[in-house]
């Protein structure tokens, strides 16, 4: 699992904020996996990966609201990033995911936050430095 650290921050608060939840909410995913003591976790992960799929789509608006705001050259390659992951989280059928793939949602939540982690430091943190406006 990959921990939210300040080198994520890339200036904007609010944007730093979301950045933040999308971690948390995957660490609760993660908390709830690794706990063996929690009978009957399944319906729970499922309800975590939904929700960390519709903040991630949240977010990406929000993000690219503000690249607009500003001008943010980036702009149309970022929007494309967006939205072929968001294309891959919907491709996703959180349904069919039974008891049986531990594994399976340990890689689905290995690759988000893996994606996010590089996105964040790879793309967003372009959007603020000036000579990209
Ligand atoms: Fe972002």
């Amino acid at each position: 699992m990959i921990k939210w650290k300040d080198d994520y921050k890339i200036g904007v608060e609010q944007i730093d904020k979301q950045h933040q939840k999308l971690f948390e909410i995957a660490n609760e995913a993660y908390n709830l996996l690794k706990n063996d003591f929690c009978y009957d976790k399944f319906d729970q992960i499922i309800q975590i990966l939904a929700e960390l799929r519709d903040y991630a789509i949240y977010h990406f608006q929000s993000e690219e609201n503000y690249m607009l705001s500003i001008g943010y050259k980036g702009y149309p390659l970022q929007k494309a990033a967006h939205d072929s992951f968001v294309e891959k989280l919907n491709a996703v059928n959180l349904d069919s995911i039974d008891e049986n793939q531990n594994q399976y949602i340990l890689e689905l939540l290995d690759f988000i936050i893996n994606w996010i982690s590089d996105h964040i430091l790879g793309a967003d943190k372009l959007i603020t430095q000036s000579s990209n406006r």
